[in-house]
């Protein structure tokens, strides 16, 4: 089969186009033929080996993963023999973050992290969903908790996660203030935000505006700056960003939270934890709503990766197969 591989870390030109063995699955996996994988911010973290800390899960001088993509959708081709769920010619769609290998005609991928694509979707659509739908269900909704009438701000709001962040606080009543480069500011507001800022003009932490919920996908502003935007009870969620500040939160993080009612901790998703059910049901109720900037062929996953990894993606990337 063909797949996009990558046999180091380095820039989007270590991917080439190779012809690889197709995968077999294990006892509890499936085989799928895969339509389209899209791409998160993760991938071009796994590409690249930063920020830093990525190397001590993927490798510390090569991953161990040489083909990425871990958001896909497909047809199940062949079931392994404890498989119950699903049988082939099923349509599905999940997150395969862990063994990744989603930049490839087939795929293996373990059943739990598989939903039933709905007939009335296309491949594109579900690829979309699992990662960046999962963090912005788990940080607006459940950790998040945000209530209607409340101001949240999402930093990173014009990349994957940050489009359905936005969408899903603003149809739960919210009044949203999106951050993100200039090029994303028309996008952004187009998308449902109240408000938006530039961070390359503005820093959304010395304004004197105050936040009940801060969404940090792309951390890069110290711990006590946010905490200083954030309202009296506000609970600050860090997402993704540079090492410093991830381990700042992993360990400053609790203590903050112990001494005074402001809440500030890491937001960590686990694909085992399959909420793909609950984002089908955001969608057809209109609370998310999938927003496709661009489309790759499998020979352009450098440049899909680099799109993304640079910051050019007006919500989300899709290769298709
Ligand atoms: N915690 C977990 O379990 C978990 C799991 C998977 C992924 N993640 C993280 O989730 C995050 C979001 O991923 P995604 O796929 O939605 O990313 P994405 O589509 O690339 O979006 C990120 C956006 O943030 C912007 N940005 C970069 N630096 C910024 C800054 N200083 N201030 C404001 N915006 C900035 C980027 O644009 P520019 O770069 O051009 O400025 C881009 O528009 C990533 O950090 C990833 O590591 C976390």
């Amino acid at each position: 089969m063909k797949a996009a591989v990558c046999h180091k870390y380095g820039p989007p030109e270590t991917v080439a186009l190779e012809e690889v063995q197709k995968p077999t699955p294990r006892d509890d996996e499936v085989l799928i033929k895969i339509y389209a994988t899209s791409l998160n911010l993760s991938d071009w973290e796994m590409l690249t080996g930063t920020p830093f800390y990525t190397r001590t899960t993927w490798g510390l001088f090569k991953s161990r993963f040489k083909i990425l993509g871990s958001d896909v959708a497909g047809r199940v081709e062949a079931v392994g023999r404890k498989v119950t769920r699903f049988e082939p010619g099923d349509e599905v769609f999940g997150d395969i973050m862990g063994s990744f290998g989603g930049f490839a005609e087939y795929a293996c991928a373990r059943e739990g992290v598989l939903t039933l694509k709905p007939a009335k979707m296309t491949f594109e659509d579900v690829s979309v969903l699992p990662q960046a739908g999962v963090i912005a269900l788990r940080g607006i909704l459940d950790k998040g908790q945000l209530q209607a009438g409340q101001k949240v701000l999402i930093n990173g709001a014009g990349g994957g996660s940050g489009t359905f962040a936005v969408q899903l606080a603003k149809s739960f009543g919210a009044e949203v203030t999106a951050v993100d480069n200039t090029e994303k500011q028309d996008f952004m507001r187009s998308n449902g935000a109240d408000h938006v800022v530039d961070y390359t003009k503005e820093d959304f932490t010395k304004n004197g505006r105050r936040y009940d919920l801060i969404l940090d996908l792309v951390a890069h502003r110290s711990l006590f700056d946010n905490r200083r935007a954030l309202a009296p009870s506000g609970t600050y969620l860090l997402v993704g960003g540079s090492a410093k500040r991830l381990y700042q939160a992993l360990v400053l993080g609790p203590i903050i939270s112990m001494f005074g009612s402001k809440k500030m901790s890491l937001l960590i998703v686990n694909p085992k934890q399959n909420d793909n059910v609950r984002l089908l049901e955001l969608v057809e109720s209109g609370s998310i709503v999938p927003i496709i900037d661009r489309r790759y062929p499998l020979s352009g996953v450098p440049d899909a990766l680099r799109h993304v990894g640079e910051g050019h993606a007006l919500g989300k990337v899709v290769v298709t197969m």
